[in-house]
């Protein structure tokens, strides 16, 4: 078996992966990156579309994307809607921040292009299969390509960014060892070819349950409406799934237009129980699951990257292990405050399938109490446009 040598190994290629070995690589740390799909699979697979305001100012500032200002479009504010009636929750004015809607495979191809630009080693189709020795000095992964050719990265560090279904947790307290919620509904989602239906993003709550109207581009459009978890996407037919969506923002006029991707979001609150052992730290999806009400998922992985960069400067530059021993403890403050804000915007938004006539009231009091008060809705302002990224 052959051994290549290296001294930040990172498993996944996603935002966090990518977005880790950027700032390593710009602090004179040398990194491998490894992902078991497809540079094409990695770019063009549709994932949420909005980054907190501090996610933007760390994409810009690191020099990883810039194409964030100029392609991205800068949202002030969201429609949060209630029953049919709208209430505009005003960022800008709340809290004088604002979210961009820049889609997360942009993200992607931007850092993709940048890693290879400066001769980063990053490897696609290349599957890690486990870490050995993550409590030693040199934790190696062991990985293998497409011909099933096994090789060892060994490494000063290795950092699982690999997913919700890490192979990387399992070196950790193990594969599925975590605290976990499931939710008794999905979303459907849809991309279409239409103009915005509206100027922000509209999450709407109805009788009939929740939906989400997004944005992509001037001529794309992401929408979802709440569904059963069993739902097979290819089941409805494009008049039904309309129908849906109107039903459940009433009121709205919804463009509509030819529906050309369509899937199912299962909804899962996750945080692993161990996000670091010796030599071995988890980023992103790896590390927690958040459902998708709150757009959270990728500007949390940033988060993560942002806090482990620093302790991994001070531990390899410097031999100073304390921001690494901290990390864990560093990074859940934040995690648990977003586990919180997504449980709360899903739970708020959504008609559960067993909800009596109390839930569905008491839930109507709650939606009130945030739309109707400057408190309230800078609450939802505040944690949608992120919390302060660094102290
Ligand atoms: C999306 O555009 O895909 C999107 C936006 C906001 C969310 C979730 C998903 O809360």
């Amino acid at each position: 078996m052959s051994t290549i040598r290296t001294r930040v190994a990172i498993i996944g290629a996603g935002p966090a992966g990518l977005f880790l070995s950027h700032l390593l690589h710009r602090a004179g740390i040398e990194s491998v990156v490894v992902d078991a799909r497809s540079r094409d699979a990695v770019e063009n697979t549709i994932r949420a579309g909005i980054l907190e305001h501090g996610t933007v100012d760390a994409l810009v500032e690191s020099g990883a994307s810039t194409r964030v200002l100029t392609e991205g479009l800068r949202h002030d504010g969201i429609e949060l809607r209630v029953d049919g009636e709208g209430h505009r929750i005003d960022f800008a004015d709340l809290v004088g921040r604002s979210v961009f809607l820049y889609p997360q495979h942009e993200v992607l191809r931007d850092l993709i292009a940048t890693r290879l630009a400066e001769g980063q080693d990053l490897r696609f189709e290349v599957t890690a299969l486990r870490i050995e020795e993550p409590d030693s000095a040199t934790p190696r992964v062991v990985v293998h390509d497409t011909t099933g050719v096994e090789q060892v990265i060994e490494a000063d560090f290795v950092v699982g960014a690999d997913g919700s279904h890490s192979v990387a947790r399992a070196a950790l307290s193990g594969a599925r060892s975590g605290y976990f919620r499931e939710y008794p509904f999905a979303w459907f989602g849809i991309l279409c070819e239409a103009p915005p239906s509206a100027p922000e993003l509209i999450y709407s709550t109805s009788p009939g349950g929740f939906a989400l109207i997004s944005q992509r581009s001037a001529s794309v459009q992401r929408m979802y409406f709440q569904c059963d978890p069993a739902v097979d996407p290819a089941s409805l037919s494009e008049e039904r799934i309309w129908a849906e969506l109107r039903s459940r923002v009433p009121g709205a006029d919804l463009i509509e237009g030819p529906i050309f991707q369509r899937d199912v979001l299962r909804f899962r609150s996750f945080v692993a129980h161990d996000l670091r052992r010796g030599r071995v730290a988890l980023v992103g999806d790896a590390a927690h699951t958040v459902p998708p009400t709150g757009a959270k998922g990728m500007n949390l992985a940033i988060a993560d990257v942002l806090i482990l960069e620093r302790a991994l400067r001070a531990l390899l530059l410097e031999n100073d292990p304390r921001l690494i021993d901290d990390y864990a403890e560093t990074v859940l403050r934040r995690i648990w405050k977003a586990q919180h804000f997504s449980w709360w915007m899903t739970s708020m938004l959504h008609v559960a399938p067993d909800a009596t006539e109390f839930d569905r009231l008491r839930r109507l009091g709650e939606l009130r109490s945030v739309v109707e008060s400057r408190a309230g809705r800078t609450y939802l302002a505040e944690a949608y446009t992120g919390w302060p990224l660094t102290d």
